[in-house]
């Protein structure tokens, strides 16, 4: 019986290479989609090209000099969905006005109505606000104050149960590489305090909104520990001389 600290990744028979290795690269390809969420979700959200801080901020913290149907339609995500002259205007001004019935029913209900309940209604999918009646507008004419505490929580504690899991398996396959023990132990470990860093920041940014460099440093960080998780093993099992 060979001791436990003697398995290597190198000396693994080649049906468990095989087993490992499809995995590693199922769980790598599942993360680049990820990104490409991440991506798609928020690198419109300041109305700026590509995803940077500015995203993170007005998700996270907010707008909090607008309402969150004004930061949206004024150079946000949704402008792109009011080709005509005048109508983000006439929408902005109600809001300004004070955002009573009577006005919606005249001009701000065709607008949205026209261009926008395609996708913001009750039937559709849960994260598209719906916008088809003046109580539903009302939720969105309220100060932006970015992402609310039980979105947050809801995101924040399937992420960290099933990512904390994906770690484990990967922590667990690491630890059989040659890499000497010391660095093996900072690789292991660092994954699961990033990914709890980068929950917890996400939350504080809404009293702190320059925490949001925090939080994307502990995401990239985190990003580059699972790329390491990945593709060092791979490498072993393959490339390596025992
Ligand atoms: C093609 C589908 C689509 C259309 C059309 C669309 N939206 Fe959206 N809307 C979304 C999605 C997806 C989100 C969530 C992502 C985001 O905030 O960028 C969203 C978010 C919003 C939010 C934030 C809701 C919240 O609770 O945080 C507002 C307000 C909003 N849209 C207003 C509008 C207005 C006004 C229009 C029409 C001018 C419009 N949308 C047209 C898909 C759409």
């Amino acid at each position: 019986m060979p001791e436990w600290s003697d398995i290597r990744l190198s000396r693994l028979p080649l049906a468990l290479k095989l087993a490992l290795s499809c995995f590693l690269a199922t769980l790598g390809l599942g993360y680049l989609v990820a990104g490409v969420n991440l991506y798609l979700t928020y690198h419109l959200t300041d109305g700026e090209p590509g995803l940077g801080v500015g995203d993170l901020r007005r998700t996270f913290y907010g707008n909090r000099e607008n309402t969150k149907l004004a930061s949206k339609i004024d150079g946000g995500s949704m402008a792109q969905f009011l080709p005509r002259e005048g109508d983000r205007e006439k929408i902005l001004s109600w809001i300004q006005d004070g955002a009573a019935e009577d006005g919606y029913n005249a001009t701000v209900k065709p607008i949205l109505a026209e261009n926008c309940v395609r996708c913001h209604n009750p039937e559709g999918l849960q994260r598209f606000t719906p916008l088809t009646s003046y109580e539903e507008v009302m939720v969105v004419t309220q100060i932006d104050r970015g992402e609310p505490p039980q979105l947050w929580a809801r995101v924040a504690h399937t992420h960290i149960q099933s990512i904390g899991l994906i770690f484990l398996i990967l922590a667990g396959v690491f630890s059989l590489t040659q890499w000497p023990e010391k660095l093996k132990a900072a690789v292991i470990v660092l994954p699961f305090a990033t990914l709890l860093a980068d929950f917890g920041l996400r939350y504080m940014i809404k009293y702190a909104p320059a925490l949001v460099y925090g939080m994307a440093a502990t995401g990239a960080l985190m990003g580059l520990l699972f790329a390491v998780l990945i593709l060092v093993p791979l490498h072993e099992m393959w490339l390596r001389k025992p």
